[in-house]
């Protein structure tokens, strides 16, 4: 069983958490799939604003303030987690220990534990605190994968280019998607 955390925050971008999870409803029919997803304060507000839908129902849910969901500790066997999209408010949190949430408690917890932290920062421009936030993370062995979508595959629409980000998220995370592989027939297969 792969267990995995992702985290939703209140930087622009939602549709991306939405893909992910969209993914994963697909790939948890063809293998065990453990998903904890959890939303901070403010990720519901930009959540419904942008996507005009309601939150996600299937998936275990944790409160923002959680610290007893089983991954705010390291002796959990969560082995991966996502913040996807990531603000730049939770970038500096983390990067500066500061554990005021379930988010960026399980953040902390992955980079004590050495275990996979892959953060998708979505914010323009950057100012050099913002980028040395994102270096201390780095060098502590967080995987920054920013919300920079790619156009080389000619995605037609925005979903498609939506899953130039996401596939390598799932890449990172050690799931199998085949068909988003550069020189496949079909670059992105729909879920
Ligand atoms: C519609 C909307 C879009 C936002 N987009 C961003 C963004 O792209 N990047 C960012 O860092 N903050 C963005 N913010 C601000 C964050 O939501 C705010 O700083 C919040 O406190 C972040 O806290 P969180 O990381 O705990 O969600 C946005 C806010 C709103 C309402």
């Amino acid at each position: 069983m792969k267990r995995l955390v992702v985290a939703v925050t209140g930087a622009s971008g939602s549709l991306y958490a939405a893909r992910l999870l969209d993914w994963f409803r697909s790939l948890r029919e063809k293998q065990p799939l453990e998903v904890g997803v959890v939303f901070s304060e403010n990720a519901p507000t930009v959540w419904e604003w942008e996507l005009q839908q309601p939150m996600p129902r299937d998936f275990p849910c944790y409160a923002a303030k959680d610290y007893f969901a089983p991954f705010a500790s390291g002796s959990s066997r969560y082995e991966a987690m996502v913040i996807i999209p990531c603000s730049m408010g939770t970038v500096g949190r983390i990067a500066g220990g500061i554990s005021d949430d379930l988010i960026t408690r399980a953040a902390d917890v992955m980079l004590k534990e050495r275990r996979r932290l892959i953060l998708v920062p979505r914010e323009t421009p950057l100012h050099a605190g913002h980028l040395e936030n994102l270096l201390a993370l780095t060098r502590l062995g967080a995987i920054v994968l920013p919300a920079m979508p790619s156009f080389y595959g000619r995605p037609s629409d925005i979903l498609g280019l939506v899953d130039t980000v996401v596939v390598r998220v799932l890449d990172l995370l050690g799931l199998e998607v085949p068909s988003a592989r550069w020189g496949s027939e079909s670059p992105v297969s729909s879920v």
